[in-house]
């Protein structure tokens, strides 16, 4: 029987490490084909290279999602090599956090560029293609950020806002077109994302907090995995979910 995963391409992007990578493992294994995308080439390729040995289908496209020339280039990759794009996750993102007095305006940018402007532009790459086939799913990723706003992490939690009011926009736009949307807010998961944290206090406080709490990107890969393989007339439009332990 099918799991309406095998066969689908997916283009994923922050595939080098955490959630994506685990969402590549996940869904090669599934029998979907993926696209992977992140700066790290190195990275990428050499996950490609193993899903591909453990029989899965896998494509490596170097790709910085603040550059919309290169977006575009992953996802017609996707679309040159495997015909179609099912599914892209707009999932690369970064989250170095810090009180708005200590004005780290240039890791504001970085966030507002990767986080909200990212989305945007692999929004912009996949639509003419699923619209074109007449079917899709786009999957963004948000955060209990999303959700809750705490000192410390206004500009995080503002480009994950972003996310959830593009979602819903995007949702009820793409109706006619037959595209399904998923917005997916994760809570403390652990993979690197606390690595990029330049003040020290702040990142000692989340590592900290993710030691105790955080539980494995394999979370991610499980809701990725169910929200694309309902049958195509069900869209799951969001999923928030965290840790059982994590109060936040
Ligand atoms: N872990 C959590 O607790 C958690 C909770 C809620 C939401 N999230 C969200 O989940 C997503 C994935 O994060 P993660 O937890 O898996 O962290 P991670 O391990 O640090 O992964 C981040 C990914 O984003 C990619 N990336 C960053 N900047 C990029 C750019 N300019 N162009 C292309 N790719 C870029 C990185 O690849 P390169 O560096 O190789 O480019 C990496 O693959 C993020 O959107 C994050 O906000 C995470």
């Amino acid at each position: 029987m099918s799991n309406n995963i095998a066969g689908k391409v997916v283009v994923i992007t922050g595939a080098s490490s955490g959630l994506g990578e685990a969402a590549a493992r996940h869904l090669a294994r599934e029998g979907a084909s993926v696209v992977l995308g992140a700066r790290r080439a190195d990275r990428i390729d050499a996950l490609a290279g193993e899903l591909a040995r453990d029989g899965g289908r896998a494509l490596a496209v170097a790709t910085d999602v603040t550059d919309v020339a290169q977006v575009k280039r992953l996802v017609d990759a996707a679309v040159a090599t495997c015909g179609r794009i099912d599914v892209i996750i707009n999932n690369a993102g970064l989250m170095p956090q810090s009180p708005l007095e200590r004005l780290k305006i240039d890791e504001w940018d970085r966030m507002i560029d990767v986080n909200i402007k990212g989305v945007l532009y692999g929004i912009a790459a996949a639509l003419p293609h699923m619209k074109r086939q007449k079917a899709g799913h786009i999957i963004n990723v948000s955060s209990v950020a999303g959700h809750k706003v705490r000192a410390g992490g206004a500009v995080y939690a503002a480009t994950k806002h972003a996310v959830l009011a593009l979602s819903e926009g995007l949702r009820q736009e793409v109706k006619p077109y037959n595209i399904r949307t998923t917005v997916i807010s994760p809570g403390a998961v652990a993979t690197e994302l606390p690595d990029r944290i330049s003040e020290p206090d702040v990142a000692a406080d989340f590592h900290k907090f993710y030691e105790a709490f955080a539980i494995p990107a394999d979370s991610f890969a499980r809701a990725v995995a169910f929200a694309i393989a309902q049958p195509e007339e069900v869209d799951i439009n969001e999923i928030l979910y965290r840790p059982t332990r994590q109060e936040m």
